[in-house]
């Protein structure tokens, strides 16, 4: 939509006192990296957040999964993760080259158990439906398992390998991010964003997280998540080197280790949206954890958080242009996903922005005009993906 403006002569005043290009409301994983492509595109670029990088990313424990976390009655959002899961290898390359520090990118793959035989039940159904999509899923017997990761729990009654479900640090990245988008010319502007119309750039990209519900009226809520950081004995790194998932005694349970010798565990699900720590959440998780590694019963415990996942009602992203508001488009909702989603978003909302060819099909399923309804943005009871709008054309 910017194409022949003049971000696309190539002949861009950064240092100019002349509106942006493209404003970013959302100083998170999304927003930085929407601002980094636009910014490699020769756009001017200015990012809205008083507290860049505080939100739900700062509490992610960045797993790039689009296997274990594709779920019944997600196809579409199956699709995007994997999609995206491709592009990272080279986002990973290319953000290293811009930035020249590590992001914590690591590619040992996940292991998905059950500890009981019920345990394993539920977790073989998941892995049947996701074999059923054709994504790569080993089934591995229990010894299998253990001469991978030895540290596993002997009576862990089976389980499969995700080999390409990876992981990286969400504490590294989004500075990292940040500082690749600045170094192409975007910048920071430390302040909050309450309404739209504060905003003034050609294009507005709404990546405000939960927040974008008040700013675009779109079905945008809190899904309270509780996280534990742990750290190894002596400095060490983690007796385990695949990110663990599973259940244990019904209880599901995360757990990813850092070089660092960091171990994130997760993550509760819960339908609020208040910060608090609660003493039961912290012993479902360590029970679980414990349960499917014993030895992290010794590791010391340095962080309990919560954090809101920027939910909506059928768990996929928010992707394009916003019904009724020429010039503004969305890039939120990505609930459980917002790491692994970075690169596509990036990709696929900088064409909407610079207007490249028509818009990708993969957009389609995603749009915010599917929460639409006779009362406008976000009056849909559920998705509607018949309804279009006017504002369909972003070249
Ligand atoms: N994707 C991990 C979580 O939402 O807890």
């Amino acid at each position: 939509m910017l194409a022949g403006g003049p971000a696309a002569t190539g002949s861009v005043d950064r240092g100019s006192s002349l509106a942006p290009d493209v404003a970013v409301v959302g100083g998170g994983p999304i927003g930085w990296a929407v601002a980094w492509r636009c910014a490699t595109r020769g756009l001017r670029v200015a990012v809205h957040d008083p507290a860049p990088g505080s939100g739900a990313s700062h509490v992610a424990a960045g797993m790039l999964a689009p296997v274990a976390e594709a779920y019944f009655g997600e196809r579409e959002l199956t699709g995007l993760l994997t999609e995206s899961a491709g592009r990272w290898p080279g986002f990973a390359a290319e953000l290293g080259e811009a930035v020249g520090s590590d992001i914590g990118y690591r590619t040992e793959g996940t292991l998905m158990v059950g500890l009981t035989a019920d345990d394993l039940a539920q977790t073989r159904r998941l892995w049947a439906y996701q074999q059923e999509l054709g994504l790569p899923v080993t089934p591995l017997r229990p010894s299998q398992l253990r001469e991978r990761e030895p540290a596993l729990a002997p009576r862990i009654r089976g389980g499969a390998l995700a080999a390409t479900d990876h992981q990286v640090d969400p504490r590294r990245l989004v500075p990292a991010l940040r500082l690749a988008a600045e170094r192409a010319g975007a910048r920071l502007v430390a302040e909050p964003v309450r309404r739209l119309s504060e905003v003034t750039a050609a294009v507005t990209v709404v990546a405000a997280g939960c927040g974008t519900a008040a700013l675009t009226g779109l079905p945008v809520r809190p899904v309270k998540g509780q996280v534990l950081r742990l750290r190894a004995p002596d400095g060490g790194p983690p007796g385990f080197r695949h990110v663990i998932r599973g259940y244990a005694d019904g209880e599901q349970v995360y757990l990813v280790p850092r070089d660092s010798g960091e171990v994130v565990v997760g993550a509760t699900v819960e339908e609020r949206s208040d910060l608090e720590v609660s003493a039961g959440a912290v012993l479902r998780l360590l029970r679980a954890a414990v349960d499917l590694l014993p030895e992290i019963a010794e590791y010391d415990l340095v962080e309990t958080r919560a954090g809101l996942r920027p939910g909506t009602p059928d768990n996929a992203p928010i992707l394009g242009p916003l019904p009724g508001h020429p010039g503004v488009l969305v890039a939120a909702g990505h609930h459980r996903h917002g790491i692994v989603l970075a690169p596509v978003t990036a990709d696929l909302i900088t064409d909407l922005v610079t207007g490249v060819g028509s818009p990708d099909p993969l957009l389609a399923p995603f749009r915010p005009d599917r929460f639409v309804g006779p009362a406008g943005v976000g009056s849909a009871t559920r998705p509607n993906f018949r309804l279009s709008t006017e504002d369909d054309s972003w070249n």
